[in-house]
């Protein structure tokens, strides 16, 4: 028999995002890809579909159109068992410093239309009485760095408003996630120099937060060493963090 329940991944089209897909998929949930390109989600919505037997459907959603939030999830079959958001943009750091509409789509992508739709979401859950909603932050936001503090930034901003989110609903049924990847081999990170050691596969990321939901895990750092390696980066002193490249 199989499960019946269902997750609805913004992003749906993100390596993340389809690699949770087909994790969820594997136990038998209902998918929902939602993103921006509806040919590409339909193709990985098939490919899921024939590896697993697994029902999924896809759904238009942009998370930088504030207002169609609603109406998006009035638009779903049902309202979901789990939400999990992998919608993110890396940008162009050095872009966004001079140029104030890279940098907005930067904080919009990462932080504002995230949280916003996880909140209409959250409010939802909260009037059914359980839910489970996973957003996908990054040790990036665990402290701001002269090469991305503008993603980081947004990121912490994230990873703020998830750790308030499942402060409010903690008592109410409804669990919150917080998952940061470290660094994950995807379209997002093709073509820089990983370190093997804290890199993984987007499978890893995908099998992480289909774990976390099942264990209602509160934070999930994917390759463990980000823990104390953030715990240590965290820990430096500003004056002296200052003058470091890092
Ligand atoms: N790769 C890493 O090392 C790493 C590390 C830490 C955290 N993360 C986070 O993991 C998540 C997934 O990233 P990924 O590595 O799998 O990269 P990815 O394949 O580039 O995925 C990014 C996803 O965000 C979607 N997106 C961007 N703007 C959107 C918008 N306005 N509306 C709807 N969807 C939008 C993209 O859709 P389109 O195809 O329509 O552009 C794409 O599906 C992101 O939140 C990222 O920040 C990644």
């Amino acid at each position: 028999m199989p499960d019946q329940r269902s997750v609805l991944i913004l992003g749906g089209g993100s390596d993340i995002g389809r690699a949770a897909g087909l994790a969820f998929a594997a136990k038998g949930w209902t998918v929902r890809l939602a993103g921006r390109d509806l040919q590409g989600l339909t193709r990985e919505a098939d490919d899921i579909r024939t590896r697993t037997g697994a029902t999924v459907s896809v759904h238009r959603f942009d998370a930088l159109d504030t207002p169609s939030f609603d109406g998006f999830l009035d638009g779903l079959p049902a309202l979901p068992d789990a939400v999990v958001s992998a919608v993110g943009v890396l940008g162009d750091q050095g872009a966004a410093e001079r140029d104030v509409a890279e940098a907005t789509r930067i904080m919009r992508s990462n932080f504002e239309g995230p949280a916003l739709i996880l909140g209409l979401v959250a409010n939802r859950f909260e009037a059914r009485g359980s839910g489970t909603i996973v957003g996908i932050s990054s040790v990036a936001g665990d402290r701001g760095r002269a090469t991305n503090y503008i993603y980081g930034s947004a990121k912490a901003a994230f990873t703020a408003f998830l750790s308030g989110l499942r402060n409010r609903l903690a008592r109410k049924g409804v669990h919150v996630v917080t998952v940061k990847p470290g660094f994950v081999r995807t379209r997002m990170t093709a073509g820089m120099a990983l370190p093997g050691l804290l890199t993984v596969d987007p499978d890893v990321v995908g099998n992480a937060i289909y774990a976390a939901v099942e264990k209602r895990t509160d934070v999930v750092y994917v390759a463990r060493a980000w823990q104390p390696v953030m715990f240590a980066i965290r820990s430096i002193p500003e004056r002296l963090f200052k003058t470091m490249k890092i």
